[in-house]
């Protein structure tokens, strides 16, 4: 069976370095009914927008098998485990704590504690209560506050028995995403949109910061953010500067505000309209000091000039991919995480999000996935050649403990480093599983091939 393994002097072999497994409370709980309804429940009914008609009614019923799930995990000998709450769970439309939902979360948490696994709460990933979205959603200012409020209920709840809380999982995907290209809830367009979500998601961060730190000041608090190195599809000066452009666009977009309380210049080359209304002190309130930097991380993206000062993505060709279609390139992410380390005075980094959808398939009971393992291998690397290069990394998170719902593709797309029969919702480690939970229990005792 094929393994993993680490260079011997690596300071991923110390127990310092946490490895752990993550999901999202949409992707994998289910129980529609337990709940007030989201912005994906509503995107989903849309026909079309998930390619295989699905939604997530179901999903991996992980609030039904939360307890074998809290085992399967434990079972693996991870650190850390990085989950989401679902914001129409745990509150109700009124603003008042939904108690039998919070209790899911309390019950969640102390399990984990209680097997010595750290736990990483992810506020906001992606399920915001389709209420506020007919308010106005992310576009509405008022949402903010209301995620303040939030935040300040979970962290009520849940307190310090939680290792860090993250306000936001992937703002770029929320705003651009869902209100700017609309392939992703709520599915609205326009520039104007997806500049104007963005902001007021970067504000809740800020303002949800304030009150976690009061609530639990033995925790961290940081934020979630996704990059994808920008590259010019050839050396000329124009694809250069468009390769420039679509990373200050996509990417220091939501890092600059957060860690130099400004926006980069391209906001500069935006129709007036299109900017956001960015009200007096917002900037102070998203640039608080945070603890840490969550990074995901899973491809790079090839840029071409396109006319009006436009960006527009090369598809690769003639390269190994992902089942998403995404090209490998572990390169990518060494120079994304020293790059930034240049850029920026950053906090300490977890990766929060790192992994790969493959063609999986089930063989005698077993799933052979050294794809994913050569996957996790080539970016585990990747993580130690950066720390080489001075960067502080602190832990890395496999995506995802198991297969689940993977939003616009619906069950179509296989991350899990667990699979899961959607049919029995019978849960089997897949090789890379296997090789993960050896990775993690042999990385001090030096068993590991170097
Ligand atoms: C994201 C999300 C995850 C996805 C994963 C694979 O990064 O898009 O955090 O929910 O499932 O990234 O696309």
């Amino acid at each position: 069976m094929q393994k993993f393994n680490l260079p011997v002097n690596s300071l991923m072999r110390s127990t310092d370095f946490l490895y752990g497994v993550a999901t999202s409370s949409f992707q994998i709980e289910g129980d529609r009914k337990g709940r007030d309804a989201c912005i994906w429940d509503t995107f989903c009914a849309v026909p079309g927008n998930i390619s295989d008609g699905t939604n997530g009614d179901d999903a991996c019923k992980h609030i039904e098998n939360w307890s074998e799930d809290v085992s399967l995990i434990s079972s693996l000998g991870v650190d850390a485990y990085r989950l989401s709450i679902s914001w129409p769970r745990v509150m109700t439309e009124t603003g008042e704590v939904n108690e039998l939902g919070m209790q899911f979360y309390i019950n969640l948490v102390d399990e984990l504690v209680s097997k010595n696994i750290k736990v990483f709460v992810t506020l906001y990933h992606w399920d915001l209560p389709q209420h506020l979205e007919d308010n106005g959603g992310w576009l509405n200012r008022d949402t903010a506050y209301a995620f303040e409020k939030y935040a300040g209920a979970v962290a009520k709840a849940l307190g310090n028995k939680v290792h860090a809380y993250a306000t936001l999982n992937e703002p770029f995907c929320s705003a651009y995403l869902g209100y700017e290209v609309g392939i992703h809830a709520p599915g609205l367009t326009g520039v104007s949109n997806g500049r104007k979500a963005a902001h007021h998601l970067l504000l809740a961060h800020g303002l949800a910061m304030t009150t976690l730190r009061k609530e639990c000041p033995e925790s961290l608090h940081g934020i979630v953010l996704n990059f994808s190195t920008c590259h010019a599809a050839t050396s000329s000066d124009e694809d250069k500067a468009a390769a420039k452009r679509a990373d200050e666009y996509h990417n220091q977009w939501y890092l600059k505000p957060v860690l130099e309380g400004k926006y980069p210049n391209i906001i500069h080359t935006l129709k007036e309209e299109d900017r956001p209304n960015i009200a007096c002190g917002d900037m102070d309130i998203i640039s608080q000091a945070v603890d840490y930097i969550g990074i995901n991380f899973y491809t790079r993206t090839v840029y071409k000039a396109a006319p009006n000062n436009g960006f527009e993505v090369v598809e690769p060709t003639n390269v190994p991919l992902t089942a998403m279609g995404w090209e490998i390139t572990p390169d990518a992410f060494t120079e994304l995480l020293v790059d930034l380390h240049k850029q920026y005075t950053l906090p300490p980094i977890y990766i929060t999000e790192n992994g790969a959808a493959m063609e999986d398939s089930m063989v005698n009971g077993e799933v052979v996935d050294n794809d994913r393992i050569d996957y996790f291998q080539s970016h585990l690397h990747a993580v130690h050649d950066a720390i080489e290069h001075g960067v502080d990394i602190r832990g890395y998170f496999a995506w995802s403990l198991m297969d689940n719902f993977e939003w616009a593709l619906g069950y179509s797309k296989r991350f899990g480093i667990v699979h899961v029969d959607y049919e029995t919702q019978k849960r089997t480690l897949k090789h890379s599983a296997i090789a993960y939970a050896e990775l993690v229990k042999n990385r001090i005792n030096g068993t590991l091939a170097v």
